[in-house]
Parts: structure tokens; C-alpha cells; sequence
């Protein structure tokens, strides 16, 4: 079985600056749940001055339809303390394989987001014992301030989130640069079971599918994805379009996975989104599906 983490209302509306409704992203979710997807990361316990569009967490939590498990980002003991008290059993840490994305991100090198992230993970645990972490290395392979990323940088970082106690690592192509030799590269120095690690590329250069492929190829079973393509970071300049959910529900269901997925209830999913964002839809098989409707 192949894991989709859904991202979209995170990751994809971090980035837009038209302030969307509370109740508009509670229906988003809805509807994605509605679609069939069943792991949903929601949003962020993140400082509203730096992401202002993700400022009404603590008031969409307790709107979220029971089904899927839901997780949000937490980068310190401050939005812990927000998720804990609304009962929020999946967190995400996310630090980055180069200090000049994390000083930018969330103001910290990477060793001292390891070190913060290691007293967040700990308190975690401690307040939460059936909970779940997942700790995120963004800038996996390039960095848009810094460059190209060594492989073996980015293992290190791997290992110390797994060190430190998180569940799963998400490798994040956070500008959308990488391609399937890339992967294979990247996969070859890790040193981590397959079944603790995600990958989350981003569509920026059309690459996207062809490294699920590739890492699929390898044995690796868990992808984020963004509903509609939506999404990039603040922080990482160009670093517009996640793979969309849509694509990758398409590639999955072709090659015989069962996703549990209903695909035109996904394609519509993320249509009031996009309309509400000015945005036109841009996943192919979203277009497709939409056009035979
Ligand atoms: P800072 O300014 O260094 O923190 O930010 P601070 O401790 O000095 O606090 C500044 C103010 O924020 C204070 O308020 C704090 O109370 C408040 P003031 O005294 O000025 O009124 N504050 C908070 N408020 C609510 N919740 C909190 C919180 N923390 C502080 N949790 C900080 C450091 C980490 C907080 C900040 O940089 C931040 O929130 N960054 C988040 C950036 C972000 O969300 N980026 C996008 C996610 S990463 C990503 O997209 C990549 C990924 O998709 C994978 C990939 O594609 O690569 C995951
Ligand atoms: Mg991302």
C-alpha cells in the first residue's frame, strides 16, 4: 500500500496572501476527506507574523471532521503548547539540510533547530504518549540560497531527527529542483528503514512524478501531495506548485494501487480554493478529469 499525505491546506495555502476563511479551509477539508484521503496535514502552530495565513489554527482544529488522521507543523515549545491543548496527536518538526533555508524558515541554523526540536519532541512524548512525529528536511537536495545540497548532508540530518525520536522523515524538494538520478543518489546514503521515510516533491520544473517513480522503484511507499498543485514555501523563493494530489492519485491507480481514493471528488476539492485564490487549476489530471465531467 502506498501513503498519501495530503498537504494542501498547509503547504498550499501558507504561501497566498488573499486571507482565506476558517470556514472555507474547514469545507476544504472536508471535501478532501469526503474524496478518501486519509492523512491530512492541516495547518501550522506557527507564528502568525511570520505565516499570517495559517493564523486561525486553533480555531479550525476543533472543525475538522472526525476520519482522517490530521497533523500540523509545530517549530517550538509555544506551538506545541497550542497543539497540545487542542488535542492534536501528529505533529511535524521541520528543519532543512542548509542553514541559510532554516535561518530564513524559522531563524535558527539547522543544529539549533535540531537542539529546540529535540525539547519539542521530548515534551511531546511526554504529554502525548499515543502520539506520532514526523520531522521534515527541507532543502533535501538544493538549497535556493545556498545551492546544490550534498546527499550525504542531507542523511546526517535524517539521521539525528530519527535520533532524536521522530516517527518519520519527510525529504522535502522544496524548490523543485530534483530529478530521478538525484533520488537514487540521495536514497543510496540513507541510512534509515524505507518505512520511515516520506518524500514531498514540489512540480516546479514538471519533475515531480518522475522521481515518485523512481522512489517508488526503490520500495519507498509514502509521497506528499498538495490537492489542485497548490502550494509552495514563503521562505524558498520559486518554489510554487507541490505534485499535486491529483497526479499522483492518477500515476498510483494506474499502477494498481489502491488509494481509496475517489478522484473526482479530489479534482473538485481544491476548485473553490483556486477560485477563492485567483488561481486557475493546473494538474493535468485534474484538467483531464474536470474536462470529461
Ligand atoms: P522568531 O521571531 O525567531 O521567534 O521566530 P520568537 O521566539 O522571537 O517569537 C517572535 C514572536 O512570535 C513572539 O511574539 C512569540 O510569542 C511569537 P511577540 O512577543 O513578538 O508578540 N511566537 C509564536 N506565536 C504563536 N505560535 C508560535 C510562536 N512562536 C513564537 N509557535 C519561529 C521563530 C520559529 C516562531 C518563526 O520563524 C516561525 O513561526 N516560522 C515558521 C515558518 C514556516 O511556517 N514556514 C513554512 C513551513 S516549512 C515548509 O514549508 C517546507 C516543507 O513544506 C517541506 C519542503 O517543501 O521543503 C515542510
Ligand atoms: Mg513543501
Amino acid at each position: 500500500m502506498v501513503r498519501i499525505v495530503e498537504v494542501g491546506p498547509r503547504d498550499g495555502l501558507q504561501n497566498e496572501k488573499p486571507p482565506l476563511s476558517t470556514d472555507s479551509k474547514a469545507e476544504f477539508v472536508a471535501r478532501l476527506s469526503d474524496a478518501g484521503l486519509r492523512e491530512i496535514e492541516v495547518t501550522s502552530f506557527v507564528s502568525p507574523k511570520w505565516v499570517p495565513q495559517l493564523g486561525d489554527a486553533d480555531r479550525l482544529w476543533p472543525m475538522l471532521p472526525a476520519g482522517p488522521e490530521y497533523s500540523a507543523l509545530v517549530p517550538n515549545t509555544t506551538g506545541l503548547q497550542r497543539a497540545v491543548a487542542l488535542g492534536v496527536k501528529r505533529i511535524a518538526v521541520f528543519t532543512a539540510a542548509s542553514d541559510a533555508f532554516t535561518l530564513k524558515n524559522i531563524n535558527m541554523t539547522v543544529s539549533d533547530s535540531l537542539a529546540a526540536f529535540a525539547e519539542v519532541v521530548s515534551a511531546f512524548r511526554g504529554l502525548v504518549t499515543d502520539g506520532w512525529v514526523r520531522g521534515y528536511v527541507s532543502t533535501a537536495f538544493e538549497c535556493p540560497y545556498a545551492g546544490p545540497v550534498d546527499p550525504g548532508t542531507t542523511s546526517q540530518v535524517v539521521a539525528h531527527l530519527i535520533a532524536l525520536g521522530v516517527d518519520e522523515v519527510s525529504l522535502g524538494d522544496t524548490i523543485g529542483v530534483a530529478t530521478p538520478p538525484e533520488v537514487r543518489r540521495l536514497a543510496s546514503v540513507l541510512d534509515v528503514p524505507y518505512s520511515r521515510i516520506a518524500w514531498h516533491f514540489h512540480d516546479t520544473r514538471g519533475t515531480a512524478l518522475a522521481n515518485v517513480q523512481a522512489a517508488l522503484d526503490l520500495g519507498y511507499r509514502a509521497f506528499d501531495s498538495s490537492a489542485g498543485g497548490l502550494g509552495g514555501c514563503p521562505y524558498a523563493p520559486g518554489a510554487g506548485g507541490n505534485l499535486a494530489t491529483d497526479d499522483l492519485a492518477y500515476l498510483l491507480e494506474r499502477e494498481g494501487e489502491v488509494t481509496g481514493i475517489d478522484r473526482l471528488k479530489l479534482a473538485e476539492a481544491s476548485l473553490p480554493v483556486l477560485e477563492a485564490l485567483g488561481r486557475p487549476p493546473s494538474s493535468k489530471a485534474q484538467l483531464a478529469l474536470l474536462a470529461c465531467r
